[in-house]
């Protein structure tokens, strides 16, 4: 099997779980060339995220606006990441997260009271729903969310393994950095971005200029593109079978293993004499990591095929792991655990409306459509 050109194959955009079964047959690391290596196996993808001589592999760009966004803390390494790490997580946290929750709730309510009985369910919910929530919590007004979506959506394609267009990525970076860059010069005050260019203007160097709108643009886009495809994965799921979410906590956690909105990372090897499930990487090594195959690996998840929100010890690795793993990891599922429970709440049956499409995308997997019927009864 040729992996590589599987894995840029459309058909591995529409399902790859055929490949990543396949890929587990032949070990839980692939090397593809002297330097590249597949990771597949849950162990060993765990093992490279949490292994700090991985890091985050330069990705140039001749873009001017991609290239500032090589300034966030996703793409960062050490010492820059652990500052900016930090930083962040200063003003986004548990607790600015869990005062979240009655905004959450009042805005999945807003939405369902909206929703006629017959709907596109990414554009009415799956995708409304985190971009109010993130502008709260950046403090953007929400007047300007419909803007956001389809920038997010050309911004994140250059994420891709294959070769998107890197034309309409850097375009959309560049809008979102001028959107930006108006903002804060009249950020609102209790904001993320209020709290953050307070973080620069502190002057002790921990945040400069381009960091701040490389940041900022990143919190925006990775706060609800992901949201939105665990909200439109997890209901494709739901359809026909609303047991599956009597434990919304426990549903969520499936659907992330199940159907991962994040389905590849990568990283590189900083230093000689790294290895991974004993298969030693030589510097300057390229790894692209499975997530999505790794949540589906028969030695950690028995009958990884099946869907069951019941499964013991349930840790999908989703969101990574190591100190790169997801910030916005509790805000992600607390919007999904209350939409999914108020939404079975409130349409007890919810069914196909015709058929559904998945977005082109293997990295960032999730519905362009999914018609549904609502009902109450
Ligand atoms: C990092 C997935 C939601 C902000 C990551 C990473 C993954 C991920 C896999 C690590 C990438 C790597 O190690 O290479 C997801 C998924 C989400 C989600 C599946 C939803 C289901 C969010 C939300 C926010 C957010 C809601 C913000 C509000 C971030 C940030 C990082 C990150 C800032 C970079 C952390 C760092 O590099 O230290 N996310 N994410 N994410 N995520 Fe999320």
């Amino acid at each position: 099997m040729n992996l590589i050109e599987s894995l840029l194959s459309p058909a591995a955009r529409a399902d790859p779980f055929p490949l990543y079964a396949e890929a587990h047959r032949l070990g839980p690391v692939l090397p593809i060339a002297d330097t590249v290596f597949v990771i597949v196996g849950y162990a060993a993808v765990n093992e490279v995220l949490r292994n700090p001589g991985f890091g985050i592999p330069a990705d140039p760009s001749s873009e001017p606006s991609l290239e500032l966004m090589q300034r966030s803390i996703l793409r960062a390494n050490p010492p820059d990441h652990g500052r900016m790490r930090s930083l962040i997580s200063q003003v986004f946290t548990p607790r600015r997260v869990a005062a979240l929750q009655p905004a959450i709730e009042a805005a999945v309510d807003d939405l369902l009271d909206s929703l006629p009985t017959t709907v596109d369910f990414m554009d009415r919910f799956a995708f409304q729903l985190p971009v109010t929530v993130i502008c709260e919590l950046l403090g953007v007004p929400a007047s300007e969310r419909d803007r956001f979506r389809p920038l997010a959506s050309d911004l994140t394609a250059a994420l891709e393994l294959t070769d998107a267009s890197d034309a309409s990525a850097d375009a959309a970076a560049h809008e979102l950095g001028e959107y930006f860059a108006e903002l804060i010069r009249e950020p609102s005050a209790d904001g993320l971005v209020g709290a953050l260019v307070a973080a620069r203007d502190a002057g002790d160097g921990r945040l400069s200029d381009e960091e701040l709108l490389a940041n900022l643009i990143l919190l925006l886009v990775a706060g609800f593109e992901t949201t939105t495809d665990l909200l439109g994965n997890g209901l494709a799921i739901l359809l026909d079978q609303p047991h599956l979410a009597s434990d919304p906590a426990a549903f969520v956690e499936e659907v992330l293993r199940y159907d991962s909105p994040v389905q590849v990372t990568t990283r590189v090897a900083r230093t000689d004499g790294l290895s991974a499930a004993g298969i030693a990487m030589p510097a300057g090594s390229n790894l692209i990591l499975l997530l999505g195959a790794a949540n589906r690996d028969p030695a950690r998840f028995p009958q990884p095929d099946r869907f069951d929100p019941a499964r013991a010890d349930n840790k999908p690795l989703s969101f990574g792991a190591g100190t790169h793993i997801c910030l916005g990891n509790s805000l992600a599922r607390l919007e999904a655990k209350v939409a999914f429970a108020r939404l079975l709440d409130r349409f007890p049956t919810i069914t196909s409306a015709g058929p559904a499409t998945r977005r082109d995308r293997l990295v960032l997997r999730g519905y362009q459509t999914l018609p549904v019927r609502l009902s109450s009864a």
